[in-house]
């Protein structure tokens, strides 16, 4: 069985938010006062783990364990070592902020992810404290170098550059991912959620960042397609990789292969949308039944939509979720 939505693209990717929680309140991701979902209402992790399962039954063949922080859920590692053994995925992977990865980056490897992402914002630890609220930089390069050492096949650097903030380290945290032989994109703030700064005023365009670049590295396009919103770029005479994600200034829906789904189960279509179906009523009424669950998100390929409209000019985000409920 395959999932197709009314536009004949073929959904064989799932992203899915293991927790709301995080040990970090990022500025351009969270308010600094951040009430948190009640345990109840949260996917457990055997649901969890039985939800990526029925996907893969619909052929998902590729799922990414994001949150929230998903390593500060307790006992994570129990998901990954379950979801390590359904056969019929081809990929896991993880997003994740880099603070735990001391500890778990041995774990995640013999669980059998081969690529993780890692939020990294600055490395200067003031600045990178003022971006985070709440995170110690040190913690994260040892979680990152922790990483490295376990020898992942790909780790990516994810940054969000802001103005008057981290734009000035464009460089230096360029140098460091190809000093170290990772990738790293850069990804344009979306409106996702109410946060500390008013977005017009903070936010970098990827043009500018690509013009930037330019100055400094030889870059060359790279035909990679990952079927999302990413650009990339070969810096010539290295092994890193920079992709450029960019919600707002290019169209990237029409290949789009992914669904969300948000540590209460529901069931996303569209990160910049809030067309959602609603999964835990299911989950927990037919405990024992797959049957009610697999409908569910069968039909909804007839509710996907066909793109996103985020438009900074908003005075109100797009979406008042946050992306750590729904999953970045
Ligand atoms: N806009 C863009 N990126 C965001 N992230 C979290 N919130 C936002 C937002 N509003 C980033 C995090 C992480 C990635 C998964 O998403 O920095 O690297
Ligand atoms: Fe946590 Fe990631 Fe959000 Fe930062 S961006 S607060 S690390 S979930």
């Amino acid at each position: 069985m395959q999932l197709i939505d009314q536009f004949n693209r073929k959904i064989d990717y799932i992203r899915v938010s293991v927790t709301d929680r995080c040990d970090f309140r990022c500025v351009y991701c969270m308010s600094e006062k951040m009430t948190f979902l009640p345990r109840s209402t949260v996917l457990s992790l055997e649901e969890i783990e039985r939800v990526i399962k029925v996907f893969t039954e619909l052929g998902v063949k590729k799922v990414r364990i994001t949150g929230g922080e998903p390593l500060v859920r307790k006992d994570i590692d129990k998901l990954f070592k379950s979801i390590g053994r359904i056969d019929a995925l081809d990929e896991i992977t993880l997003t994740t902020n880099g603070s735990q990865l001391k500890s778990k980056s041995m774990m995640l490897k013999k669980a059998g992810v081969k690529r993780i992402n890692i939020s990294l914002d600055s490395l200067n630890p003031i600045t990178f404290k003022k971006l985070t609220r709440t995170g110690d930089l040190q913690k994260v390069l040892d979680g990152i170098h922790a990483a490295i050492d376990v020898g992942f096949d790909k780790i990516k650097l994810n940054t969000v550059l802001m103005k008057n903030l981290n734009e000035e380290e464009i460089y230096s945290l360029v140098d460091y991912a190809i000093k170290y032989y990772l990738d790293i994109s850069f990804i344009e703030e979306m409106p996702l959620g109410h946060t500390a700064y008013d977005r017009k005023s903070t936010s970098v365009n990827n043009d500018d960042i690509l013009l930037k670049l330019k100055e400094k590295y030889l870059l060359s396009k790279s035909n990679i397609s990952t079927s999302g919103p990413a650009e990339y770029f070969s810096i010539k005479n290295t092994q890193t990789k920079i992709g450029l994600i960019s919600p707002h200034s290019h169209n990237f829906c029409e290949n789009c292969n992914r669904v969300r789904i948000s540590c209460k189960g529901e069931l996303f279509l569209c990160l910049g949308h809030d067309t959602k179906i609603d999964l835990m009523p299911l989950i927990r009424s037919f405990p024992n039944n797959d049957e009610p669950l697999k409908e569910a998100i069968l039909n909804s390929m007839s509710i996907k939509p066909k793109s996103h409209n985020f438009d900074l000019a908003d005075a109100q985000p797009a979406v008042v979720r946050f992306m750590s409920h729904t999953g970045g």
